[in-house]
């Protein structure tokens, strides 16, 4: 049996059929990383090659400059298995929330041709390369296809997740000013039906959105505006199932995606189409060792970066099955993931640790009649796994017999940048493991010096970087030089993630030293809900930490200064409907604290880490330096410590 700190290797067998299983790999891509792309790259299909594979103008850089590709000529005729072998075999496994509705499978052959309906549909409605469409879709496959339609006629597609709320899509809508939002009538969730369209009516509100596209999946009633609104299933029909690819400049703008930003304003984190297609095609391909044959489910929704690449991008530019489900993982009862994992035989299952530990709390006795034997593969993203559920998914759901391959990564770095690879190991509990081939990663101290094994740092990237990391943050330059490039200089990006390294050079990330907490997975800025909280009239100040959570990782704690005529939990409620209503229900905080005052510098800046420490039991530090240490006394009232 595998203990904490031990390290596992893939077994002989999996060795033998492993894509990748030769350690030399690292120091050959390391000799000149430029080099190694540029290889990688050759492998896809370009209507043109590039002239240069790369340039840096600190802090920008671009890869394959002058290059012509399309990700969707690379998914369909051009596909690297070969389009007769994948043609018949199912792209998309769509599995509906309700069990009694049959699941759905779409081949490529038929993926392609709604795909190119659907591009022709947009291109009657004006859409042109370049223009951005908004997609607020649940998880159906014409999520998928509105992805890949953009992306056909080079439409930049802004992905919003169909949990965030009408104000969150409605920020997102006013930044890339999208004249189009592709939505559906409603969705499934725990049994209920969620009515997705009122939300999207709401948001378009003060926005530039002229027509929305509706696809019709719950069949609940909504509201319908004839002027605005089509349904799409009468619009594709008329359209012709073949359309010609874009030919795209490789550093054209793909899509953009949002992720929470510290002032309540999304960051809109800008990827391109050649660098992007190449990473995700090959960090797919390596890290979950893709074979013609393989069922990969990314529970990830569409809506996150890990849901674009790894549910969607890179298992069809693969030629293998991607599995999508609308519904919550456990319900209606604790054991449907593992339902799906055999009813679809999957074999290469990827999750959140927050997924992994209430599987953990459900307990063994629900998975027990599971044998699990499609799987080969499991991979865990989105936040640090502790050694105990790494060691909990190993044994209960690899059966010790799959590889866990932890990656690290983020919206920003496009694609997975850090994991062991699993043909060659080793992996240990908690470790995400080494950089993939071709990426210079450090872990710098605060001076910018190179950290000793064991000595925690910040994780840094060093150029070349990767092809698929962000270009820009949308339409906010600044914030783009601010966030990344500032630390260390123009020529290190940072991370904004604590790690140390093992003796054997295994990376193990700590977590966020920014004001970024994650929730169940999901990343909110402490500084985005604070203004969320901070609308309420009679609030004069609020403060939000994380603070460990046994199933979340972490979850919000709001600190409000109020001094109002209200009854406590009214203001409760109210805060609660205003975090709801600006960000949506994963930012929803795990407590409302009425306060005082709040702990300050004497050059009033808030004391969080003060607020933190107070839920996680460390030492409080010297108090007398804060103006009103009074305070804390009064906060620890409060919170019942
Ligand atoms: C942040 C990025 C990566 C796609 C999904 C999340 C944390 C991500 C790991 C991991 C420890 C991880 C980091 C990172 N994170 N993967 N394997 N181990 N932490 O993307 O929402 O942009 O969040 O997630 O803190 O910076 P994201």
């Amino acid at each position: 049996m595998l203990k904490k700190g031990d390290l596992y290797y893939p077994t002989k067998e999996f060795q033998k059929r492993a894509i990748i299983s030769d350690p030399k790999i690292y120091q050959k891509a390391l000799k000149d990383p430029i080099k190694f792309w540029e290889k990688l790259a050759k492998e896809l299909f370009w209507f043109e090659k590039w002239k240069k594979a790369f340039e840096h103008q600190p802090p920008y850089f671009k890869w394959f400059l002058g290059g012509k590709i399309n990700i969707t000529t690379n998914i369909f005729e051009e596909n690297k298995l070969g389009w007769k072998k994948i043609k018949n075999k199912p792209a998309i496994i769509w599995e509906p929330e309700p069990t009694g509705e049959s699941s759905k499978i779409l081949t490529y052959e038929e993926l392609f041709k709604q795909v190119c309906k659907f591009a022709n549909t947009l291109k009657s409605l004006g859409v042109k390369k370049g223009d951005t469409v908004g997609i607020y879709l649940p998880m159906i496959p014409e999520a998928i296809i509105s992805m890949l339609a953009c992306a056909r006629i080079g439409a930049v597609h802004t992905v919003v997740f169909s949990a965030f709320s009408s104000q969150a899509l409605k920020i997102r809508l006013q930044i890339t000013e999208a004249k189009i939002l592709i939505t559906a009538d409603g969705y499934y969730r725990r049994g209920k039906i969620i009515n997705l369209k009122e939300s999207a009516d709401e948001a378009i509100k003060d926005t530039k959105v002229e027509k929305v596209i509706v696809v019709k999946r719950a069949g609940n009633q909504i509201p319908f505006d004839e002027s605005r609104d089509f349904w799409y299933h009468q619009l594709i029909e008329k359209e012709s199932d073949f359309c010609e690819a874009e030919k795209m400049d490789s550093e054209d703008l793909f899509f953009v995606l949002f992720t929470s930003g510290t002032t309540g304003v999304p960051k809109g984190c800008m990827h391109v189409c050649g660098g992007y297609t190449v990473q995700v095609y090959w960090t797919g391909k390596w890290i979950f060792d893709m074979h013609e044959n393989d069922i990969l489910w990314c529970t990830s929704d569409l809506g996150w970066i890990t849901g674009h690449s790894y549910t969607c991008y890179s298992p069809l530019l693969n030629g293998i099955t991607t599995l999508i489900f609308e519904g919550a993982p456990d319900w209606p009862t604790p054991d449907r993931w593992a339902q799906i994992i055999e009813k679809h035989k999957v074999t290469i299952f990827y999750t959140a640790p927050t997924a992994i530990r209430m599987f953990v709390k459900y307990g063994e006795e629900v998975i027990k009649n599971y044998k699990f034997e499609t799987l080969r593969l499991l991979g865990s993203v989105g936040e640090p796994i502790d050694e105990s559920t790494w060691l909990w998914y190993f044994k209960n759901v690899g059966k010790e017999r799959c590889p866990i391959v932890d990656t690290w990564w983020q919206t920003e770095t496009g694609g997975i940048l850090i994991t062991s690879l699993p043909g060659i190991g080793p992996f240990k509990p908690a470790h995400a493991g080494l950089p993939f081939p071709g990426i210079k990663i450090d872990i710098l101290d605060e001076k910018g010096n190179s950290c000793k094994v064991g000595e925690k740092g910040n994780l840094v990237i060093l150029p070349p970087f990767s092809p698929g990391m962000l270009r820009g943050t949308y339409k906010n330059p600044e914030k783009y030089k601010e966030t990344y490039w500032s630390q260390y200089g123009d020529k290190i990006y940072f991370t904004s993630d604590g790690a140390f390294k093992d003796e054997n050079g295994l990376i193990r990330i700590v977590g966020r030293v920014d004001d970024v907490i994650k929730v169940a997975g999901h990343r909110i800025c402490t500084g985005e809900l604070e203004a969320a909280v901070n609308l309420h009239e009679e609030i004069t100040e609020s403060a939000v930490v994380g603070v460990p959570d046994e199933i979340k990782g972490e979850v919000p704690m709001v600190f409000v200064v109020y001094k109002g005529k209200k009854r406590g939990e009214e203001v409760k409620n109210e805060v609660i409907n205003l975090i709801r209503k600006q960000i949506g229900p994963i930012a929803l905080p795990k407590e409302v604290y009425l306060v005082e005052d709040l702990p300050k510098t004497r050059s009033g800046k808030i004391m969080r880490r003060i607020l933190k420490r107070l839920f996680t039991g460390e030492e409080l530090g010297d108090l007398s330096t804060l103006a009103n240490p009074e305070s804390v006394e009064n906060i620890k009232k409060v919170i019942g410590k």
